[in-house]
């Protein structure tokens, strides 16, 4: 199943599990089974007033896949290597990703930029080997502490768009997918408040407006950070916040259940 195209109608919340390096296959079809039962009862509004996408670590990709066949969950990839294919140990291809049917993969998530020293060429390079594919990226942008602390916030997220929006055209401009997550509030319990993170959402949003035309209107700008069942709703009620993408609460299967449920009243 792919993701609708962007446009001004296509801003359905999309809630995003992204599992790290947590949960084996064997454990994730365990998830699975649990996650689908307490979604089941609003199985009609899936795809259509809400979306839901989970990325387990590579290795769970494939059993995870089979486990939600049928149920609409998709299936998200955490990271791909920028490159076709080759000799890249330990590395990721789209068209595996492609193979396993993944909607959508993480790009620029900061615990790539920052243990891994993602920079912003590679988020970019990474971006245009998903331009036109069936994979539509999970941009991830957000400042540090330091940065927020010097009033850099918008200054850093606005440079790591404008490395992808510079090296893609309009292929991945319908398919564009963002992700705020203020790096501060990632794993540590301490969320943007829904004011802050509509303001930067609402910065990011007149950048893609100016930059994409039309279609900027349609991109869905998810946040993460320390998203739970007890703050979703005041953060998904925000304008322009469209979803989220959650760690730690998105491996339990029924507080991420809880947690996407909560989307269905903001939609
Ligand atoms: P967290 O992680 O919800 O555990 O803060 C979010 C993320 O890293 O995407």
């Amino acid at each position: 199943m792919t993701s609708k195209k962007n446009d001004r109608t296509s801003r359905i919340p999309l809630i995003v599990a992204n599992w790290k390096m947590n949960l084996t296959a064997s454990e994730s079809a365990a998830f699975a089974a649990r996650f689908i039962s307490q979604i089941q009862p609003h199985a009609e509004a899936l795809g259509t007033r809400f979306e839901v996408a989970i990325a387990p670590a590579h290795p769970a990709l494939d059993r995870l896949g089979r486990a939600l066949e049928g149920s609409k969950i998709q299936l998200a990839a955490q990271n791909l290597h920028n490159e076709e294919s080759g000799a890249f140990t330990g590395e990721v291809s789209l068209a595996m990703l492609e193979d396993l049917g993944c909607t959508f993969a993480l790009i620029g998530h900061s615990e790539r930029r920052h243990l891994f020293g993602e920079s912003n060429d590679l988020v970019a390079a990474k971006a245009q080997r998903l331009e036109g594919s069936s994979v539509c990226p999970i941009l991830c942008v957000g400042e540090t502490l330091d940065q927020r602390e010097q009033d850099a916030t918008l200054a850093v997220v606005d440079a790591q768009l404008a490395a992808v929006l510079d090296a893609t055209g309009d292929g991945l401009a319908s398919q564009l997918v963002v992700a705020y997550e203020p790096v501060w509030a990632i794993g540590t319990g301490r969320t943007a408040t829904p004011e802050i993170a509509q303001t930067v959402h609402a910065a990011i949003r007149k950048t893609l407006v100016s930059r994409l035309g039309e279609v900027g209107h349609g991109t869905r700008i998810l946040y993460g950070g320390s998203v739970k069942p007890s703050n979703a709703r005041a953060l998904l009620s925000q304008p322009d916040i469209d979803g989220a993408l959650v760690g730690g609460a998105g491996l339990d299967p029924d507080s991420f259940a809880e947690l996407a449920l909560a989307s269905l009243e903001t939609s």
